[in-house]
């Protein structure tokens, strides 16, 4: 069974195919590399390729007898999409229904889609359901809701298949060190923090301590990156055997503050470092906790990693990370 990875040499691609090459799939890992790395990609295949190149995706299905195609293409750097956001039209959205359509052509209609608790903008209500309301406030948002609307109809028109993960906060290392997370620029919180408790930056940074939350600091809802990799096997069997489309909620269920995750980075590291509370930013919700009892009725999953093993193993491996040559 060989499976095509886009994305596979950034953070959740590469976790992912390493559990699937763990699981006996053969992996093939199409990356352009414009944000991942080439060391990232240690099990399988790798070809270097774009997916706005139809031809050399077609090469690709071409050479190998491809069963499903797991997509974690995009640029994922939200403040970004709103200053540029024909950067994130173009390769969130075009460049995906590129993929798509030379999916449709080379006749594989099996296909996971990574989302985003971005789609639901402000909520409604907490824990966040699949079918609350969609409302996304920025274009990386709003580039994932219209793929997963694309999917739609292109599973009424043409028999796709497709599973839309909505990852909530996407945390932590492969607990054997051998990949994590090294986005550049670096937006996400833990990493950050670490770099400050390392002394690589001066201070970390609270946006807003005026929340209605029980600290005033936003409350997130944080995943292990191997607990998202599990979902994606699981996905894909159902896939394989289901002619059915899903979407499906991922986080762990519970939420932590800004601050109550800055406490437990000062613990597991024994590091203290400045913190400076400043303004709120614009368009970040108070709170963002997932419903995922979906994923668990129908896929069966369940998370694994707790906020304490999800902040150990990504410190093991940002204090390595500057260590490994990254390309
Ligand atoms: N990290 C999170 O917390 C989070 C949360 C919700 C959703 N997501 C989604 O999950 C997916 C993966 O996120 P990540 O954190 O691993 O990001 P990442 O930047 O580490 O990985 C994305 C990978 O896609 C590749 N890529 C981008 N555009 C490409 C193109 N046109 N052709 C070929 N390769 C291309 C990059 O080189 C990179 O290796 C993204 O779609 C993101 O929107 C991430």
């Amino acid at each position: 069974m060989a499976i095509l990875v886009a994305g596979g040499a950034g953070y959740i691609g590469s976790h992912t195919v390493k559990l699937l090459y763990k699981k006996g799939y053969d992996v093939i890992v199409y990356d352009n590399l414009s944000k991942g790395y080439r060391e990232f990609v240690k099990w399988g295949k790798f070809v270097q390729g774009d997916i706005a190149d139809s031809i050399k995706l077609k090469e690709v299905f071409n050479s190998y007898k491809i069963d499903a195609v797991m997509h974690f293409c995009a640029f994922i750097e939200v403040g970004e999409s709103v200053v540029e956001p024909e950067k994130y039209y173009k390769n969130n959205l075009v460049n995906t229904i590129n993929l798509l359509n030379t999916m449709k052509e080379m006749n594989v209609k099996k296909f996971i889609f990574s989302s985003t608790a971005a789609i639901f903008g402000e909520p409604e209500h907490i824990p966040i359901k699949e079918d609350d309301r969609k409302n996304p406030i920025n274009p990386y948002g709003k580039s994932k809701l219209f793929v997963e609307q694309i999917l739609e109809d292109y599973e009424k028109a043409y028999n796709f298949n497709s599973i839309c993960f909505r990852y909530f906060n996407a945390a932590g290392a492969d607990p054997e060190g051998e990949i994590g997370e090294a986005h550049n620029p670096e937006s996400h919180l833990i990493p950050l923090v670490f770099d400050a408790a390392i002394g690589k930056r001066e201070y970390v940074k609270i946006y807003g301590t005026d929340y209605p939350t029980k600290d005033g600091t936003c409350i997130r809802d944080y995943i292990h990156v191997n607990d998202l990799a599990e979902a994606h096997i699981l996905g894909l069997e159902y896939l394989l055997n289901q002619n059915k489309s899903e979407k499906f909620n991922l986080g762990s269920g519970e939420g932590y503050s800004v601050k109550e995750i800055i406490d437990t980075v000062k613990k597991v590291t024994g590091k203290d470092f400045k913190v400076i509370e400043t303004e709120r930013r614009a368009g970040d919700p108070p709170v963002l906790i997932a419903n995922s009892s979906k994923a668990k009725g129908i896929l069966g999953w369940e998370r694994k990693f707790s906020l304490n093993e999800i902040i150990s193993s990504a410190w093991e491996w940002h204090k390595k990370k500057d260590s490994v040559n990254l390309n």
